[in-house]
């Protein structure tokens, strides 16, 4: 028996606390698919394809068995899609865990046969998040704590570039 997971968010962008979770999940699982969600009602910084790019190259040394896909409609319904059994999210603080229980069992009514695992981040990862790091870069700090080295190299030229119309 194999066991998959899909691991969804918005990854807007991927942030080494998401790449920690992926890692972790990648010796869990046989097949991981890391799920970024096309939400068209959010205006992200970087738009699908980008994110999609920016975590391929954030995985690649994870192995074959992890690849990453866009979304939209309903996570379980990627999962579904994907014959995956598991969702995988991260928590970082137990303030994460009120939206996530809240998620989970929202899930789990959608689809029983889906559950949802929760891998705790890594210590020195608990303060990071995709929107404190966009607002750290945006005023010129340093993110190379909180952000792969592509993802910082990416959100830096995305802010040098200005914003897009
Ligand atoms: O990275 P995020 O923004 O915390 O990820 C949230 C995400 C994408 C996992 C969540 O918003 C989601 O699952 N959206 C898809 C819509 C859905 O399935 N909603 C019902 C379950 S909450």
């Amino acid at each position: 028996m194999t066991r998959a997971a899909v691991f969804p968010g918005s990854f807007d962008p991927m942030t080494n606390a998401h790449l920690d979770v992926a890692r972790r999940a990648s010796t869990l699982f046989d097949r991981l698919v890391i799920g970024v969600l096309n939400n068209p009602k959010k205006k992200p910084l970087f738009d699908i394809d980008e994110r999609v790019d920016l975590i391929r190259r954030c995985v690649a040394d994870l192995g074959e068995h992890v690849t990453v896909d866009a979304f939209d409609g309903l996570t379980v319904d990627f999962a579904q899609r994907h014959r995956a059994g598991f969702i995988v999210r991260g928590l970082r603080a137990v303030s994460d865990f009120e939206a996530e229980l809240q998620m989970a069992l929202t899930n789990r009514k959608l689809a029983p046969d889906v559950d949802t695992t929760f891998l705790m981040t890594a210590l020195e990862y608990g303060f990071v998040s995709s929107s404190l790091a966009k607002e750290v870069a945006q005023f010129g700090g340093d993110v190379g704590p909180m952000l792969p080295p592509p993802v910082a190299e990416a959100l830096t030229e995305r802010l040098r570039a200005g914003p897009r119309v």
